[in-house]
């Protein structure tokens, strides 16, 4: 899978797709990164990419020629399965949209800033729009940066044990139950007999109870 994230921070990008488990997929080349610099389709020699609002009003907007420009050169030998905004107008991220863009050959997640990207690249280019909470950040970068770690860690492969992703929280819409390692006895908080047992169904029938009964509690929400 190859994502291409387009930027006038490529900096803010770089450290967090370079660790851990996204490092890895990087190095077995099951994704591919590439942090773009949109200040390479500047308007002139002073690199800019933004301009005033029309109708007034404090702060800048990313025009559209460089943005244009940007995804028409990117796209021009294979075009985009999916060119993503993240804006938080957009709908909420989570483990549905993230398992659907896992599936994606070629994803383009453009980061705004300032007052974001000219709307017109929004009607004519974007094909979703995702935020990641209701806040505001600086810019897109690390929205975006979200988005690819929670994206790349489904890529087939990744993940060195397969049923790890499946296990994890929100996969059919639970949490994740409770985890213990050694010892097996800590401050006189004993791990659960369940766990002790070797027996799998002992052990699976107790995550099964212990994840619903953790998701009733804290997310009723996701049951519905
Ligand atoms: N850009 C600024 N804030 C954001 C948010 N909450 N989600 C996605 N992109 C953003």
């Amino acid at each position: 899978m190859q994502i291409d994230i387009l930027t006038v921070v490529p900096d803010l990008l770089a450290s967090p797709l370079s660790h851990s488990i996204i490092k890895r997929a990087r190095e077995k080349n099951l994704l591919q990164i590439n942090i773009i610099h949109l200040r390479d389709w500047a308007l002139n020699k002073y690199g800019q990419v933004d301009d005033y609002q029309f109708g007034g009003g404090a702060g800048m907007v990313m025009r559209c020629e460089p943005l244009a420009n940007a995804i028409d050169d990117l796209q021009k030998e294979q075009p985009y399965d999916e060119i993503i905004y993240v804006t938080p107008d957009g709908k909420q991220h989570n483990q549905q949209i993230a398992n659907e863009l896992s599936l994606k050959e070629k994803i383009l997640i453009i980061c705004g800033h300032y007052k974001g990207i000219d709307q017109r690249i929004r009607d004519l280019y974007v094909t979703k729009e995702i935020s990641i909470g209701d806040y505001v950040l600086s810019g897109g970068e690390l929205a975006a940066a979200v988005i690819v770690d929670s994206v790349g860690r489904l890529i087939p492969g990744v993940l060195g044990d397969e049923t790890s992703a499946l296990s994890d929280s929100f996969q059919d819409n639970l949490l994740a139950p409770p985890v213990y390692t050694r010892p097996a006895e800590f401050r006189g908080l004993k791990v659960p007999d369940e766990l002790m047992t070797g027996n799998p169904k002992i052990i699976d029938a107790w995550r099964d109870e212990q994840a619903l009964k953790r998701t009733e509690e804290r997310r009723p929400d996701l049951l519905q």
